[in-house]
């Protein structure tokens, strides 16, 4: 197309943003291509291999089984393991009849929130949250209201909240617990009076439990043990280590599962078949054993890094209780998080998220540093910073 043409995107384009830690990770790889030694602190996936349990199922299937494509919601045998899940887990009951396997949690985000929003439909959730879902909503062409959270709300929507954004447009309230960036826990005391809220509105609550099982001090319950009218996101990306095999699953309220079954045939068909035999060996008593310990490790740089950061003069307004993240105040430092973290990975070689990719409340105020690489490499990035941060205060 010639240059002096109008290329016709479609106006929706103008409201995606890309992450923006994305331009910081380039210049990062410039740096690695002329040797630097980089410390990521920005990744917002596990450094762990997929468990071997988990390969040798797809290996086996590879063999055993046709690829071909699976129901839309899923293999049986996967659907049937999730229930199983959820009852050994959480002793929580879940027909498998309202569990559709997905794309990742990305594709349970979508497919709940297009069965439930309208053209000029508003959905609630907080900021900072993390990103895709107000673009989520955009792509609908419904309003993603973001709610400022902060420390004096447990960095998690309140009833109070929802109650004083709410209009006669809003269809839903979209929470993440434990969230990103902030790695905070709703209470579910909270939790439920906002379900509650919500039905009562006729709307609908939409819950994001992908870092369940990445929590460190007590283990939430899902919200599904509140009601049955919840809708719940879940993924073997975080906890389960199998971010690059794209699958997770949606549990949805029983009278909207034809809705979503119908939305999912038409959007992706099914997730990958290969995956999805993967994922049930994700599900095996043997499997979590390897992953507790993960969690633990995680644990022990969550310890680390937040003692560490706080004693170099960042804020963290509550220790995180679970995800892999630190949401930190960078205000000692700079009022500009987006320029701070350029300037740290030029004079440091450690890179970190900025604030802006998760909202825009106290954003230029705050980054957010992932503990998903090993203790060594935080520790390595720690001493850089503080060598740097005493030089600049000199
Ligand atoms: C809160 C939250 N929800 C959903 C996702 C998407 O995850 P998935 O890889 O399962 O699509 C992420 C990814 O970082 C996330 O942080």
């Amino acid at each position: 197309m010639s240059d002096n043409l109008k290329i016709p995107f479609a106006k929706r384009l103008n409201h995606i943003q890309p992450f923006h830690v994305m331009r910081l990770l380039e210049a990062a790889k410039r740096k690695e291509a002329q040797g630097v030694a980089i410390v990521h602190m920005e990744i917002g996936e596990p450094d762990f291999d997929s468990p071997a349990y988990v390969i040798a199922a797809a290996q086996q299937a590879l063999q055993e089984k046709t690829m071909h494509y699976t129901p839309a919601a899923g293999l049986p045998e996967l659907r049937t393991a999730i229930s199983h899940f959820y009852q050994c887990q959480y002793k929580v009951k879940i027909d498998p009849a309202r569990i559709i396997v997905t794309p990742g949690a990305s594709g349970a985000l979508q497919l709940a929130l297009s069965v439930l929003v309208n053209s000029g439909d508003s959905v609630l959730m907080a900021d900072p949250g993390y990103p895709c879902n107000r673009h989520f909503i955009r792509l609908l062409d419904g309003e993603p209201i973001s709610v400022p959270v902060g420390k004096e709300t447990g960095y998690q929507l309140t009833l109070q909240q929802c109650q004083t954004v709410w209009t006669t447009d809003t269809a839903a309230v979209l929470i993440s617990s434990p969230a990103n960036p902030t790695g905070s826990i709703i209470a579910t005391s909270q939790l439920n009076d906002i379900a509650r809220y919500v039905k009562g509105q006729g709307a609908c609550l939409v819950v994001d439990e992908i870092y369940h099982g990445l929590t460190y001090d007590e283990q939430p319950p899902t919200a599904l043990a509140l009601s049955e009218d919840i809708f719940v996101v879940n993924s073997f990306s975080k906890y389960f280590g199998m971010t690059g095999w794209r699958v997770g699953w949606l549990v949805a309220p029983k009278v909207y599962v034809e809705a979503t079954e119908k939305l999912a045939q038409n959007i992706f068909l099914a997730a990958c078949t290969l995956s999805q035999y993967a994922a049930i060996a994700a599900l095996l008593p043997e499997t979590k054993i390897e992953l507790d310990k993960r969690r633990d490790e995680f644990k022990k740089r969550r310890d680390f890094l937040c003692d560490a950061i706080s004693s170099l003069g960042f804020e963290i307004a509550a220790k995180p209780e679970g995800a892999f993240y630190i949401y930190a105040n960078c205000q000692k430092f700079s009022n500009n998080s987006y320029e701070f973290c350029y300037e740290l990975l030029e004079q440091t070689g450690v890179v970190i998220t900025p604030g802006k990719d998760f909202g825009c409340y106290q954003a230029k105020h705050h980054v957010r540093f992932a503990y998903t690489s090993n203790l060594e490499q935080l520790a390595e990035g720690i001493s850089r910073l503080r060598r740097y941060l005493e030089r600049r205060a000199e």
